[in-house]
């Protein structure tokens, strides 16, 4: 695992340019674990959802905190990366198409499938009935580091998804977007529950 990723920019008629930055493009998954832990300590963790598996590098470290650990990808290959996992639902397919027909209730969902402001927001949006009250959605590469990085290959303009519910459904969510490691953003339902008491405190 690298701490460093270097992007190198093609220039016309000469060398291409490179960029550093200071840190992997597996920097978010540790901070995601300790996310997940403290949501599964708490007793508030039965139900994880990832839209995006890839490798697995993430998915096969928060799996074995929950209860039942969804994966969709639309790469049907990618099923081997996690299977291992004994409480895995599998589906392949489109993440909203996903969201939009599933009947559970998740607890946290990493949206990380396709990184554009539209797919961001379709993903986010569809999966605002399939919350659960205490219910974390998580959104990576939510902040590039350089303009280079808001490309295809690289963090796309999902950025622009996180800004948007921030700006326009304030009134619904709690939204705070680290700055580093590409941006996490993490979303939670304003309405949901405030206190693990019962007796709710303001
Ligand atoms: C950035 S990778 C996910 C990385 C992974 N979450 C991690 O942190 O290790 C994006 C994944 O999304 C999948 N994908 C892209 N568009 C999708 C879509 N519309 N629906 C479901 N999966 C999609 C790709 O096949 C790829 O595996």
């Amino acid at each position: 695992m690298s701490d460093v990723t270097t992007l190198e920019i093609p220039v016309k008629n000469s060398k291409p340019v490179k960029i550093e930055i200071p840190f992997s493009k597996y920097a978010h998954i540790p901070v995601i674990y300790i996310i997940a832990k403290g949501m599964k300590d708490a007793g508030l963790l039965e139900n994880y959802l990832e839209l995006g598996v890839s490798k697995g590098s993430c998915f096969n470290v928060v799996a074995p905190l929950a209860k039942h650990a969804f994966a969709v990808d639309v790469n049907k290959e990618l099923r081997r990366n996690i299977e291992h996992n004994k409480n895995l639902f599998w589906f392949r397919g489109n993440s909203t198409k996903f969201l939009q027909t599933t009947q559970f209730k998740f607890d946290m969902i990493f949206i990380d499938a396709r990184h554009t402001f539209k797919n961001g927001m379709r993903d986010f949006e569809a999966a605002i009935r399939t919350m659960n009250p205490n219910c974390l959605i998580l959104m990576h590469d939510t902040y590039p580091p350089t303009p280079e990085f808001v490309s295809d290959s690289y963090c796309g303009n999902v950025h622009r998804a996180a800004t948007y519910i921030r700006k326009n459904m304030i009134d619904r969510f709690e939204v705070l977007t680290l700055p580093f490691y590409y941006g996490l953003t993490i979303i939670r339902n304003s309405l949901g529950k405030q206190c693990l008491f019962k007796r709710e405190t303001t």
